[in-house]
């Protein structure tokens, strides 16, 4: 035998020597994994998580897997031994996950005829609540159906107007103790054109009729919604933010009796019942003459409350026909053409008809007291308990 094949011989056997000596350890080790293994099952409860293990372990890089690769490196004398050792414990082990299988698969088959049990397919199902329009934007949109009906267009304006057009345009010169009426947020920008004129947060919605007139001449039937901004103290009716929808009709011969009965039919159409209206004399340096037509306050039902500020009437449709100012500023001939115009308070109106005591409802951010679930498809619901106890502080200061 050659030095080299001796010195091959001497190393095989010093391995083989050390498998010797590492089969003592054999058991301990297969025992280690059997308890690891019983211990992780317990906690496993689906199919994939037990397949997930059994790849872990038995796989030919798992803990076992690579035990059972290692067979081939023990003396021939112990091969067998250490062989049918491993064998078995796989055995083992398959088992274990076998049986932790078997036992998901009847817990799952016991859910899925428990459901079946008790499922009716006769109970209403679940309904998404989808929400649905703001009350104000619902009192528009009728508004605007009844005066399409009428023959009136529906216009629009930008919310940030020249000061030309908020005041001076409506007969209200800068020096006109009517401007301390609507006191505004002024904006320092010239993006309207506006040149030397500043621009304002529109007050109300009346710059749009000497945009009308100027864009359509007469005769002219139009009204605008839209939103509007005054710096007020806000409480229970008033808010920094409202609605109103300004109406304009100018034609030949066209009277008073025709605006009384217009705003007449346009209350009692959006109410859908019969409310009390006064009508008296009211100031607007844009109409000659003015008048204020109030509805008894559908809060109290006319008792008096901090809705109406105890009088028992709302504010809420200001008219009056076309100051001829207006009308020539509209280009608008004044000795051919009379006209009306009317500012509706739309935010206010909206209270009225869903009996919203505070007008800080409306535009806060908590919806739940006017949505309704549209799948009712009726109209909208508002949630009475809610929206008096929200409010009901509020209403409490006011006093
Ligand atoms: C005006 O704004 C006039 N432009 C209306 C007008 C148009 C008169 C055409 C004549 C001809 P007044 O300031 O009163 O008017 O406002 C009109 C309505 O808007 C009020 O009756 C009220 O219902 C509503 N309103 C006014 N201020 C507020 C506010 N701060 N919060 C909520 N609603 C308001």
């Amino acid at each position: 035998m050659s030095l080299r094949s001796r010195v091959d011989a001497f190393f095989r056997w010093v391995r083989l020597r050390r498998k010797a000596v590492d089969i003592g350890q054999l058991d301990k080790r297969i025992a280690a994994i059997e308890a690891e293994i019983a211990t992780a099952l317990t906690d496993l409860t689906t199919v994939d998580a037990v397949r997930g293990l059994d790849s872990s372990v038995l796989g030919r890089t798992g803990t076992l897997g690579t035990l059972i690769a290692t067979v081939k490196d023990y003396p021939p004398g112990q091969r067998g031994h250490v062989g049918k050792t491993l064998n078995a414990a796989k055995g083992r082990i398959r088992a274990m996950l076998n049986d932790r299988l078997g036992q998901i698969h009847r817990a799952d088959a016991a859910a899925e005829t428990a459901c079946a049990r008790t499922f009716d397919p006769t109970l209403p199902g679940v309904c998404e609540s989808m929400g649905s329009v703001h009350p104000v934007t619902a009192v528009q949109w009728e508004i605007e159906r009844s005066f399409e009906r009428l023959g009136f267009t529906v216009e629009a304006g930008p919310e940030m107007e020249t000061e030309y057009n908020n005041f001076e345009a409506l007969n209200i010169p800068p020096t006109h103790p009517a401007r301390d009426m609507q006191d505004t947020f002024w904006v320092k920008s010239d993006r309207l054109g506006s040149g030397s004129h500043k621009c304002v947060l529109r007050t109300h919605t009346s710059p749009v009729q000497h945009r009308a007139m100027l864009k359509f001449g007469a005769p002219l039937r139009v009204i605008v919604p839209g939103r509007c901004f005054r710096y007020e103290t806000v409480d229970a009716s008033h808010d920094t933010t409202f609605h109103q929808v300004e109406g304009l009709m100018i034609d030949r011969e066209i009277s008073i009796p025709n605006l009384i009965a217009m705003a007449k039919t346009l209350l009692i159409d959006v109410m859908k019942r019969e409310v009390e209206l006064r009508v008296r004399p009211g100031y607007f340096p844009f109409v000659e003459p003015g008048l204020e037509i109030d509805m008894n306050c559908q809060i109290c039902g006319g008792k008096g409350c901090p809705t109406c500020k105890q009088s028992g009437w709302i504010e809420i449709l200001p008219c009056g026909m076309v100051h001829p100012n207006v009308l020539l500023a509209g280009k608008i001939d004044p000795d051919e053409y009379t006209g009306f115009a009317f500012g509706l308070g739309l935010t206010r109106l909206a209270m009225m008809k869903y009996g919203i005591p505070d007008i800080r409802v409306l535009n806060g951010g908590d919806i739940r007291p006017i949505v309704s679930p549209a799948r009712l498809g009726g109209p909208i619901i508002l949630n009475h308990e809610l929206r008096t106890r929200n409010y009901e502080a509020a209403l409490n200061e006011d006093r």
